[in-house]
C-alpha cells in the first residue's frame, strides 16, 4: 500500500498538464482526489479561478492531507516590456494564490499532525531563465517559501517539485512555443509520478528529469560560471 492511499488530496491546476497526470496517479494508487482549475468539471471537481481569491475552493475541498499547488501561468518575453497587469496575473496566480491555499490548510494539517504540501516550481526557479524574469522570480520565491516552512511546520511534509520542459499545453498557453531541440519535453506522467514517489518518501526537493539537478546545483557552487555558460547557450 502507498503512503497517499486514503489521503484526501486537493490538486490544482487539476485540468490540464501536470496536474491532471498527478491526479490520476493520485486516484490509481487509491487516494480521494478533489481536482480545481477554472474549467474543470465532473464529480469531485470544483471550478475557480484562483486570482480572485481561494476561499470557496477551501470551503468546498473541506479537510486535506495533501495539497498540491500546481496551477500556474507562464509569461516569455523581454522584462523591459513586460505589461504590468501580466505581472500582477503570474504573481497573483504563482505566488500569492499558492501562498494564501496553504495558509488555509495548513492549521488543519498541524492540528491533525499530519499533512504533505506539494508546491510545483521549475528549473526556471533554480536558476534564472532569459526573458521568463517575472515567472523565474515566482517561482524561486515558491522554492524559499517551501525551504522556510519545511522547517518550521514538521510534521508536516514539504516538496518542492522543479519540472524541467514538459509536454503540456503550458507554452501555447503563454503564447511563445516552445522551439529550442534540447532538453527535449517529457510527458506530464513523468513529473506526475516522480511528484507522488516524493510524497510517498517525504522528500524535501525533486528534478524531473532528474539531471536538472546537476544544473541547479552547478549554479549554487559556480553561479559566474553558470551566468557565463547560460549566455553561451541560452
Ligand atoms: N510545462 C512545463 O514545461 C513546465 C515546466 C516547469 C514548471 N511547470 C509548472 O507546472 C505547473 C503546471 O503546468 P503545466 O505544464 O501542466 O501547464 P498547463 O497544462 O497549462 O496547466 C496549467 C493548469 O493551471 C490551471 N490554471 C491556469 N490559470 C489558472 C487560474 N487563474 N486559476 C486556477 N487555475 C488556473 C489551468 O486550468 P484552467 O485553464 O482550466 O484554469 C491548468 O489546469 C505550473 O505551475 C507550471 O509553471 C511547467
Amino acid at each position: 500500500m502507498s503512503a497517499v492511499t486514503g489521503m484526501r488530496a486537493l490538486v490544482t491546476g487539476a485540468s490540464s498538464g501536470i496536474g491532471a497526470a498527478t491526479a490520476d496517479v493520485l486516484a490509481a494508487k487509491g487516494a480521494t482526489v478533489l481536482r480545481t482549475s477554472r474549467t474543470i468539471t465532473g464529480p469531485s471537481s470544483f471550478a475557480c479561478d484562483l486570482v480572485d481569491g481561494v476561499e470557496p475552493l477551501v470551503s468546498w475541498a473541506g479537510d486535506v492531507d495533501l495539497l498540491v499547488c500546481n496551477a500556474g501561468l507562464g509569461y516569455a518575453g523581454p522584462f523591459a516590456a513586460m505589461p504590468a497587469a501580466k505581472i500582477t496575473e503570474l504573481v497573483g496566480l504563482n505566488l500569492v494564490s499558492q501562498l494564501e491555499l496553504v495558509r488555509a490548510v495548513l492549521p488543519g494539517m498541524i492540528a491533525r499532525d499530519r499533512g504533505h504540501v506539494v508546491l510545483v516550481s521549475s528549473i526556471a526557479g533554480a536558476m534564472g531563465v532569459a526573458d521568463e524574469a517575472v515567472y523565474s522570480a515566482t517561482k524561486a520565491a515558491l522554492k524559499a517559501f517551501a525551504d522556510a516552512l519545511r522547517l518550521e511546520s514538521r510534521p508536516i511534509g514539504v516538496t518542492v517539485v522543479h519540472p524541467g520542459v514538459i509536454d503540456t499545453p503550458f507554452f501555447e498557453r503563454r503564447g511563445a512555443p516552445y522551439t529550442r531541440r534540447r532538453p527535449r519535453p517529457i510527458p506530464p506522467v513523468a513529473v506526475a509520478e516522480a511528484l507522488v514517489a516524493a510524497v510517498e518518501h517525504n522528500r524535501a526537493e525533486i528534478f524531473v528529469p532528474s539531471w536538472l539537478r546537476f544544473p541547479a546545483r552547478l549554479n549554487g557552487a559556480f553561479p559566474a560560471m553558470v551566468r557565463t555558460l547560460q549566455r553561451r547557450f541560452g
